[in-house]
């Protein structure tokens, strides 16, 4: 008989899909990925064809477990994702009443803005720990039931389910057996009490969506359900699910108070773990839900930065600049410096700590002498002043003593930018051997409820450096820099701090 010790993770993103299977040792054996299609139907909405999410979610896991030779070594399955997108599916036909609108999408940015007015902000934001933006789940879903015809009354009979992606694909996989989220992804909806962990009337009236649509809530590892006989032959535990972010802080280790972890997808975010205790933000950062293991809840403060990757994936497919994100690394290093050239990448607004739904991104500083790796350049840096912002509101919270930062995702395997966010940040920047930490963060949620791990020690023991980057940057050079991305960042804000 083989000994079941591996772990298959799907890990749904924004702008694609992977499917690894791990070992006990934390060692990729096999990866699946595919990037799917954006629709942009208006300026400022972003929206995913669920099918074309479900079909690269099936097939690159088939392709991964058939890699490692079928499910004979595979204890489990661990699900993480893109949070806050929204779908509403028929509970009859499990099919989709619309896309699903993504995380990035600022639609309901006019209702955030009137409920706001209203002066609902201080108890939502007491409740959740998020502020009033379009960014979280409940605006959204308001919108879908007010404008799809014929979907609030359908809502109200209990006919339609709602979820973020995590809740659908468990739909899914169980076959419409399962309907139920996990506590990281239900904290991102607006309607979900992070001190409670239950749903919230009052939030609920405020948004105005119906009980009768919501999942059932969950921890982020257990058994979850179990994956249809006719998808993978066998049917496979689902024992884990996590929003990406905090599946890359479990991925990290980030198991004590006071370590911190930032992502680099196709956004960036930085969640540093506080603890038992949720700790409240003075300078507009979130107070989220790190992970909930065997009973105890751990918070984290949360920085969220819309565009990351973003940017990169703006430079090859919007500006035909490069033809790999990888070419960014060469570009960048070839020049002395970006030539006084900023981009803020306010493609979709700007998340922490300004969050201003209606900012739009800039170039500026251009001159004759401004080259296309200066306009690269301005795209990394952007993401590293942005980081910036982050560790300098989680320093001023008095939350952040840490002097180092893991980082994991796409834009980490960039040398060149590793380097200068160690140098911005002044502090110490550790880079795992692998960077799909997310997908591994899964893994060690599906394999301490299966058995692969028994406890965190062991998970954590798994943990590898590849490198760390430290700063080496002169303080008065670092500080015009500074300067010049925050003059930046201030003629693209339309509402004034
Ligand atoms: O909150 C949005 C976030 O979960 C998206 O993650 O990795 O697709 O940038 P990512």
């Amino acid at each position: 008989m083989t000994t079941k010790d591996c772990i298959l993770a799907i890990d749904q993103g924004t702008t694609s899909t992977r499917s690894i299977v791990f070992d006990r040792n934390a060692q990729a054996l096999s990866v699946s990925r595919r990037e799917f299609p954006q629709h942009y139907p208006e300026p400022g909405w972003v929206e995913h064809d669920v099918e074309d999410i479900w079909r690269d979610v099936v097939d690159t896991a088939k392709e991964a477990i058939e890699q490692v030779g079928g499910l004979s070594r595979i204890a489990g399955l661990g699900i993480t994702n893109q949070r806050e997108t929204v779908v509403i599916w028929e509970r009859a036909t499990g099919k989709p009443i619309h896309n699903a609108i993504v995380w990035q999408d600022r639609r309901t940015a006019h209702e955030c803005a009137r409920l706001k007015q209203e002066g609902a902000e201080p108890m939502m934001r007491a409740k959740t720990g998020l502020l009033l933006d379009p960014y979280f789940s409940g605006s959204k879903i308001a919108w879908l039931l007010d404008n799809v015809p014929g979907a609030r009354l359908r809502a109200e009979a209990g006919e339609l389910a709602v979820g973020t992606i995590d809740c659908f694909l468990l739909w899914r996989l169980t076959g419409g057996r399962v309907h139920a989220t996990d506590v990281t992804n239900a904290c991102r909806t607006a309607l979900f009490d992070i001190h409670t962990l239950q749903w919230d009337p009052e939030l609920l009236q405020l948004f105005n969506v119906p009980e009768a649509i919501l999942p059932e809530i969950c921890d982020n590892s257990g058994r979850l359900g179990e994956t249809d006989r006719e998808l993978f032959g066998e049917s496979i535990i689902i024992g884990g699910m996590a929003g990406d972010q905090h599946a890359a802080m479990v991925g990290q280790v980030c198991f004590k108070e006071g370590t911190a972890k930032s992502t680099y997808g196709t956004g960036c975010f930085m969640l540093l773990n506080t603890g038992e205790k949720p700790v409240v933000s003075r300078n507009r950062l979130l107070t989220t839900i790190g992970f909930r293991i065997n009973g105890k809840t751990t918070y984290a403060l949360e920085g969220s930065i819309f565009v990351a990757g973003a940017a990169i994936k703006w430079l090859r497919d919007g500006l035909h600049l490069i033809t790999h994100a990888s070419q960014t690394d060469d570009m960048a290093t070839r020049i002395p410096d970006s030539h006084g050239v900023y981009m803020v990448p306010g493609f979709v607004g700007l998340g922490a700590p300004h969050w201003d739904p209606d900012a739009r991104g800039l170039i500026c500083g251009l001159t004759l002498g401004s080259t296309q790796a200066h306009i690269a350049r301005a795209a990394l840096e952007s993401v590293a002043f942005q980081t910036y912002d982050l560790a300098h509101a989680m320093r001023e919270d008095g939350a952040m003593q840490a002097s180092t930062l893991r980082i994991d995702g796409g834009m980490a395997a960039n040398d060149w930018f590793s380097q200068f966010l160690a140098d911005m940040l002044e502090a110490n920047v550790e880079r795992p051997r692998d960077l799909e930490t997310t997908a591994l963060g899964a893994a060690f949620l599906a394999g301490l409820a299966t058995g692969v791990w028994n406890t965190l020690e062991e998970v954590t023991a798994t943990w590898q450096q590849e490198r760390v980057f430290t700063p080496r940057m002169e303080p008065n050079q670092r500080q015009t820099m500074i300067d010049g991305w925050h003059d930046a960042v201030r003629r693209t804000l339309t509402v004034q701090p």
